[in-house]
């Protein structure tokens, strides 16, 4: 199974089909399974049975070498990838902050943000949406909430890529894996920076938070303050950027849908759970057996790992009939698994639907006769973990 070819890359969805029907578990290698049916998956991600070992699939895919590299252990410092007790602790002070801002004010936030993007380039008629809004409009609510500036951000959206491959399936060649590591690097100095100066003078945002957690009883070390802080920066814009873009494209090639969205906005939450079910942005999720286990029927060994396919789920037949037709007034059978579930479900979950709604909300009001080029043929990002579009260029009527 070549999960990077240009054919899986443009459409998974056909072999996700066929994985789905072969069996409840295929095996990828040795002690590394995929899961693709949506109630497999689904009680995999709830089942305490199953925890988190980053490390071991890397050196399973990476070998005894490579897997040493130092952007492992950065990565595996994320809260992503904790198993409890750090990660319920590590898990209750970010939600904690995340819960200071109450929805209205998230929205508020978000909607001004797209205001304002949307001036800049309104007036010139076309545009690069991933680069001129999708991109930008997340980068500037997680930073806002960090308390860090936008500005300086930007510059990092192409570390950000680079970083977030570590979670890819397929193991990365030298230079991506090179490109990931000096991502890492540089995000250890910016936000070493920021902690730094935080420390001299503590302001709002998440960044002052997780100090104080450090100078509390339960102390997190600096290391994990930075890999922590690079995890909710790249967590907080990456998903949502490249969603703004598959939900888009969804509604543009479903004309139908398109109108009856246009003609009832009541429809909107509806249309981005659609849109996160039909074509979600984070595709695989991984947990380790803890111990020997069945999975309907499959012999499962302890350190084994399994990739839960949650855009396969999304479009598994058994929950969602007639799953590969994008409706959105889909009757809710069931709950996509776009934001995990159990112990790790996302914790940016209720931002990233405001986000949602808002761009798409802004972009489908505001830019008259809005059209996409490249309806039929886009081009898709190089990767199955992160899902998501290299550009989007459209053209409107100022
Ligand atoms: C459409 C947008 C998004 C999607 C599809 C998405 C998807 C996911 C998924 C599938 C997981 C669980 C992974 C697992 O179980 O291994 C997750 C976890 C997480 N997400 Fe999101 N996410 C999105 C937006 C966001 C945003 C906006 C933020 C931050 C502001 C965020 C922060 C996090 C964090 C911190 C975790 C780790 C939670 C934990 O391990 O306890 N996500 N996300």
């Amino acid at each position: 199974m070549d999960f990077t070819s240009p054919a899986f890359i443009a459409d998974p969805y056909p072999v996700y089909s066929q994985l789905r029907q072969a069996g409840p578990l295929h095996s990828l290698m040795p002690g590394l399974w995929l899961a693709t049916r949506y109630r497999v998956a689904d009680a995999i991600l709830r089942d305490a049975r199953f925890g988190k070992d980053y490390l071991s699939g890397v050196a399973r895919r990476y070998g005894p070498e490579r897997s040493q590299n130092p952007v492992f252990a950065t990565v595996n410092r994320f809260l992503l990838l904790m198993n409890p007790p750090e990660h319920t602790r590590l898990r209750a002070l970010v939600s904690k902050a995340f819960g200071v801002k109450q929805a209205a004010e998230l929205r508020r936030l978000t909607e001004t943000a797209a205001d304002r993007l949307i001036g800049d380039f309104y007036r010139d008629g076309r545009a690069d949406l991933a680069a001129a809004f999708a991109y930008p409009l997340p980068m500037a609510v997680i930073c806002a909430l960090m308390g860090i500036r936008a500005d300086d951000a930007q510059l990092f959206q192409q570390e950000s890529q680079a970083l977030v491959k570590v979670f890819e399936l397929t193991p990365l060649n030298d230079a991506d894996l090179k490109a990931a590591e000096s991502a890492a690097s540089t995000f250890a100095t910016y936000f070493g920076d920021i902690l730094a100066s935080r420390r001299r003078r503590p302001c709002d945002g998440l960044v002052s938070l997780m100090l104080k957690a450090e100078e509390g009883q339960d102390r997190l070390t600096e290391k994990e303050i930075i890999a922590n802080t690079t995890l909710l920066f790249m967590a907080g814009h990456e998903t949502t950027a490249n969603m703004i873009g598959n939900a888009l494209l969804a509604l543009f090639r479903h004309p139908e849908q398109l109108a009856r969205l246009r003609d009832d906005w009541s429809l909107l939450p509806q249309a981005v759970n659609e849109a996160l079910r039909y074509d979600s942005s984070v595709h695989l999720a991984a947990r380790v057996a803890l111990q020997d286990l069945d999975v309907d029927g499959v012999a499962v060994a302890k350190g084994d790992t399994v990739y839960i396919n949650l855009g396969a789920a999304n479009r598994d037949p058994e929950v969602f009939p007639d799953p590969d037709s994008f409706r959105i007034d889909r009757a809710a059978t069931a709950n996509p698994l776009s934001f995990g579930g159990g112990a790790h479900y996302c914790l940016g979950a209720r931002l990233a639907r405001i986000e949602l709604e808002t761009a798409l909300a802004a972009l489908l009001q505001r830019l008259p006769g809005l059209r996409l080029e490249n309806l039929e043929a886009p081009v898709w990002r190089a990767t199955t973990t992160v899902r998501g579009l290299e550009s989007l260029w459209a053209t409107w009527n100022p």
